[in-house]
């Protein structure tokens, strides 16, 4: 039997994914004007990329630019809850890029939707959360000759890769693009605000204002959902174990206290630590009845599920991607999107004006790695200086915005060290 050439759910849903992916690139300006430098200059030219990510309308836009760079692209998931089946459609409808993706695919398929990638033989890697790169590596050493090096989208991704490398585990160069600041800055803080409400929202269209909202961290993503919280009028609620994070969140107004307290004050809960276990039995034990749990990290490992299926005596979904589970003692918690990236399980994943610049750094990092490879050693890189800060600017003129320039008198001064008092 032949392999199949793509895996999606339903091929006749492409003209709504084409649709999308066409609205969501009115909000990408960055990437529409990488298109056409891309198209005409082809930095990508016979390059195999297996990408890696979560497959949305801001990631068919993506591919649209490096296959117009001249790669030869194929995508799989980044997350089995993240797909947009539509988008998966048209981009093997009218792009004719093979896509190995199902939204509410199981972890097997997953895997084998990895596979698949792999069999492109990348000569590129393009990973959100680094389970292509573990998976290549682990499994596929024969492949790792082809491959000239790779970039990583996600805070996780990033830690993985570096102690990949720490380890001398690592065998081609990574650029890590999520510490661009073009990136973090934008889509960790307002990307993952946004979205991470959006999809508490639609799940469960629950009031935000007045309940008691916690949030697990205060790195980039969860300050930005403590942020978009407040907004909506909640009171919320950080847990810190870093001291300097936790007094930013105090500062910025925030009550700040060990999740144990927390526990028995939330109504709603979220965390985006990167870390496991962040909502465990001793916390389930004393939550109220109605607490509502969420991640926004980018694994499932945040909410001890394993625990929470052990304690309870009774489950069942209660609404799209909101399962109730009732507890001994009577006490219901709920979990959003199987306590998987609430953001794309339960809504669209970021906005597309901020995947704009992440995606920006995306393609001008693949371009800067096929040109620089040869020099670059196997380890994480970050996206270079001048390439973040072009970004930033074709934002800013995308948006009709308009900033100052230091005159030389200006420069000058920045420059000496003679003037003082
Ligand atoms: N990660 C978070 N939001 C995303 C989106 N809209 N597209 C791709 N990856 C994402």
């Amino acid at each position: 039997m032949t392999k199949p050439s793509f895996h999606i759910k339903d091929i006749n849903l492409a003209e709504k994914g084409r649709l999308r992916i066409q609205w969501a690139a009115q909000e990408m300006p960055v990437l529409n004007l990488l298109e056409k430098q891309f198209r005409e200059e082809r930095p990508l030219e016979g390059m195999r990329v297996s990408a890696c990510l979560h497959v949305t309308s801001e990631t068919g836009n993506l591919m649209r630019i490096l296959q117009a760079g001249g790669a030869d692209v194929v995508l799989t998931a980044s997350n089995p809850l993240s797909t947009q089946d539509d988008v998966a459609a048209a981009l093997v409808a009218f792009h004719e890029i093979p896509v190995f993706a199902i939204k509410g695919e199981d972890n097997k398929t997953y895997y084998q939707h990895l596979e698949a990638a792999l069999e492109h033989r990348p000569n590129i890697t393009m990973d959100d959360g680094a389970d292509l790169v573990s998976t290549l590596h682990a499994k596929h050493q024969e492949l790792l000759g082809n491959v000239i090096g790779g970039t990583e989208e996600t805070t996780t991704g990033v830690i993985r890769l570096k102690a990949m490398a720490k380890d001398g585990a690592l065998a081609y160069p990574i650029i890590a693009v999520n510490d661009a600041m073009t990136k973090y800055l934008f889509d960790n803080r307002y990307g993952t605000g946004q979205s991470t409400l959006d999809g508490i929202i639609r799940a469960t269209n629950i009031l935000l204002a007045g309940k008691v909202f916690v949030v697990g961290g205060y790195g980039w993503c969860s300050r930005g959902i403590a942020m978009r919280a407040r907004g909506m009028g909640a009171n919320v609620i950080v847990t810190e174990v870093d001291p300097l994070r936790a007094l930013e969140a105090t500062m910025d107004g925030f009550r700040v206290m060990p999740m144990q307290e927390a526990a028995k004050l939330g109504r709603i809960f979220v965390s985006a630590t990167g870390d496991i276990h962040v909502f465990d039995r001793h916390h389930f034990e004393v939550m109220q009845d109605g607490a509502i749990l969420a991640n926004s990290g980018h694994f499932n490992v945040e909410i001890n599920l394993p625990v929470l299926e052990e304690i309870a005596v009774s489950k069942r979904q209660i609404r799209d991607f909101l399962d109730e589970y009732t507890l001994a003692d009577g006490r219901r918690l709920y979990v959003i999107g199987e306590g998987r990236l609430v953001n794309l399980a339960a809504a669209e994943g970021h906005p597309s004006s901020v995947m704009d610049m992440s995606f920006a750094n995306q393609a001008l990092s693949a371009a800067y790695m096929r040109q620089n490879a040869k020099t670059l050693q196997p380890q994480v890189y970050t996206v270079p200086e001048e390439i973040d800060k072009r970004i930033a600017r074709m934002k800013l003129e995308a948006m009709d915005i308009n900033i100052d320039t230091l005159t030389e008198e200006q420069i000058h001064y920045l420059n000496s060290w003679k003037s003082g008092t």
